[in-house]
């Protein structure tokens, strides 16, 4: 079907072997945001169509999403008629992503509405469809937009969580455009899964994933801290929101930007992760930890900064333990059939290491990988073996983190308890 519409339409090869991606833009300020999303996708080699509403022409005009996209723009059915767009952009697509996506846009696409010619596409498309709110808060947090989105979501789409953060005017909250980075790596993930779609094994989930390495502080300049890049933790929270979870991180000390349509509550020391990892674990079906939480921290803490002292030598720094978050979440589960993994850095012996570790830890799951000088801190790939509790080894090749992070999922998702009613 799609070649023989390609064909019709008098298209190169090389166009039609390119992703096709539709970029459905509706009402709000940050239309201006899905300009940044829109370069993000023509760079990288997708051909985009992007479908404006009349009223996201108040914010960016046609002029700029032809420009920027390289094709023709249109907003109604009416348009080009011959081509029958309203049923073609929507059929050949490979993905559909509406942001900014407003209340009124969700509630039209919830109710099957065709007005113009993003309802009309969001009608024919068989794709997967990702919508990336922007609203005032009360409006996100309006039964009937809450509904709506709840509606879109159990029909398959991806409904992004919007960040939190500032709002159009001086307001705060959540309803922000998450950063158009993020939504262009979460539509990369979901167009890579291509015909296969994209599982929703984790619809309905809530998931905690800690990242990044915690800081331990000596006095008010100085810290211990780790090499933890916070990589590995993030790939599992963007994929876990990609098959459909929602999910919190806990991100530990990192330079990371906040995934699309994760709520990330940030932390300093292991203390203070710990807190924030209990908190949300208190509803969660699954927690992983993948952040490197420092075992010790020191003793005391200088309230003023410690200053060298003429002729003498510095005073040893005692340590005391951190709590072990992970053995903690293991033995108390906060739910009946909450699943817990744990990641086990080692540099010698490592499986056997991993599997004493495993045992000691209590936690259902456990990936080992080996770190050292050049291997997995703050590097883009990742190899691992991931151990269960029932005796399976699940060996992951090196590859990119996402890939890692997807592999966790597939071993969670089965092992999850049955959802409650
Ligand atoms: N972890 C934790 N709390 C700590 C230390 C570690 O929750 N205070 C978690 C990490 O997030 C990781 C796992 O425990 O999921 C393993 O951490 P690792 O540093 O590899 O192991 P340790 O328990 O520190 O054991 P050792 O230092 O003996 O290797």
């Amino acid at each position: 079907m799609r070649s023989e519409l390609a064909a019709g339409s008098g298209e190169t090869m090389e166009k039609r072997e390119r992703p096709r991606v539709v970029l459905g833009v509706s009402g709000g300020i940050a239309a201006y945001k899905a300009c940044e999303l829109l370069r993000r996708f023509t760079e990288s080699g997708h051909d985009v169509r992007v479908v404006p509403t009349d009223s996201a022409l108040h914010f960016v005009g046609e002029a700029t999403w032809s420009a920027l996209s390289g094709n023709p723009v249109a907003t109604e059915v009416w348009e080009t008629v011959h081509e029958v767009p309203h049923v073609r952009i929507g059929q050949s697509a490979d993905l559909v992503v509406v942001a900014p996506a407003t209340a009124d846009i969700m509630a039209k696409a919830a109710h099957g509405l065709a007005g113009d010619l993003l309802t009309n596409t969001l009608l024919t498309a068989r794709c997967p469809v990702v919508f990336a709110p922007a609203m005032h808060t009360e409006m996100w947090e309006h039964p009937a937009t809450q509904e709506n989105v709840a509606t879109l979501r159990r029909r398959g789409a991806l409904v992004i969580e919007p960040s939190v953060g500032r709002l159009t005017g001086t307001d705060t909250g959540k309803g922000r455009f998450p950063d158009p980075a993020e939504i262009f790596d979460l539509c990369r993930q979901v167009l890579a899964r291509g015909g296969r779609g994209l599982p929703r094994d984790l619809a309905g989930r809530h998931v905690v994933v800690s990242a990044g390495g915690t800081r331990e502080p000596l006095d008010p300049v100085r810290y211990l801290g780790n090499r933890s890049s916070g990589r590995q933790g993030y790939a599992l929270a963007r994929t876990a929101a990609a098959r459909g979870a929602r999910v919190t991180l806990v991100a530990g000390n990192t330079e990371l930007p906040d995934p699309a349509g994760v709520d990330v509550v940030r932390v300093g020391t292991a203390q203070q992760m710990r807190e924030a990892v209990l908190k949300a674990a208190a509803d969660a079906d699954a927690v992983v930890m993948a952040a490197a939480v420092a075992d010790f921290r020191p003793a005391a803490y200088a309230p003023g900064k410690i200053k060298k002292k003429d002729g003498q030598e510095p005073e040893p720094i005692a340590l005391v333990r951190n709590p072990d978050i992970l053995a903690e979440l293991s033995a108390d589960r906060a739910r009946p059939g909450q699943l817990v993994v744990g990641f086990a850095a080692e540099t010698d012996d490592v499986l056997a290491n991993g599997r004493a570790k495993l045992a000691r830890k209590g936690c259902d799951l456990l990936v080992v990988n080996e770190v050292g000088e050049h291997k997995t801190f703050g590097s883009d790939g990742n190899e691992a073996v991931i151990l269960a509790t029932d005796g399976t080894e699940t060996p992951v090749p090196y590859g990119p983190k996402e890939a890692l992070a997807d592999t966790v999922w597939d071993l969670v998702a089965p092992r999850l308890a049955d959802p409650r009613p």
